[in-house]
């Protein structure tokens, strides 16, 4: 019998990587957090000294990038390896996720990484988030979710997020950047964000982190046994 997969999608700053693993964890499903790859990659292009913005650049880059997933046994956590060096930590610094942001518009990029996704789809039942999971990678996943909360309600996550770890910024600020990257995820020409027709929506504006999982996985629950 094939692997269940389930597709998470939806704009940054909506608790899709922490719902997700923890949606992951509760089903016994592994949690695979895609966007961490085109991060691996876009490290690699500024380890290289290559501009992420320019599409030829980084794709001559593409049959150096080896980059591997794997997954830790003892805290059950997706690490990635790139040419066999753990980098994990550095992929979550903020210059990264601008070069994420860039690289991850090439198509050519989305067609090199888009096999490593579909491999662990086949190899595992999976939780998967991203952009284009439920559009492009994987289609015919047996569930589909579209996770979202209001722009306002994302800034206010991230302006605790980021109190909390010491770096304040104020909301007016945050939240000016997370409707310039909607706008940029959603008009790219390269697999855009938008809801596949037959996702579900779960909008956590409402919702504080324990509602927001009950919701995500009443709506994995209820559609895996549709
Ligand atoms: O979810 P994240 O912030 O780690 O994603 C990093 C970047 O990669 C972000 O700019 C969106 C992009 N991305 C994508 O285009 N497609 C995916 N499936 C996942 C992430």
């Amino acid at each position: 019998m094939g692997h269940k997969s389930v597709a998470i999608d939806g704009p940054s700053g909506a608790g899709k990587s922490t719902l997700a693993r923890q949606a992951a964890k509760a089903l016994g499903f592994l949690y695979v957090d895609t966007g961490a790859i085109y991060r691996t990659l876009a490290l690699l292009a500024l380890e290289r000294g290559v501009d992420p913005a320019d599409p030829a650049a980084v794709q001559a880059l593409l049959p150096q990038a080896d980059i591997r997933l794997a997954y830790n046994s003892s805290d059950g956590l997706q690490h990635m390896y790139l040419c066999g060096r753990d980098v994990t930590e550095d992929i979550r610094r903020p210059e990264v996720s601008r070069a994420a942001s860039s690289v991850s518009a090439i198509q050519a990029v989305r067609d090199f990484l888009m096999e490593t996704q579909r491999e662990l789809a086949r190899q595992h039942d999976v939780i998967m988030d991203g952009r284009d999971i439920g559009t492009v990678v994987l289609p015919q996943a047996d569930v589909k979710i579209f996770l979202t909360a209001s722009p306002e309600a994302r800034a206010r996550r991230r302006c605790d997020e980021l109190a909390q770890r010491g770096t304040p910024q104020d909301l007016e600020t945050v939240l000016a950047e997370i409707v310039e990257r909607d706008r940029r995820d959603t008009t790219r020409a390269a697999a855009p964000l938008r809801q596949a027709e037959d996702a579900v929506l779960v909008d956590t504006t409402e919702l504080d982190l324990a509602e927001s999982l009950q919701a995500l996985l009443d709506a994995v629950r209820g559609e895996l046994n549709a």
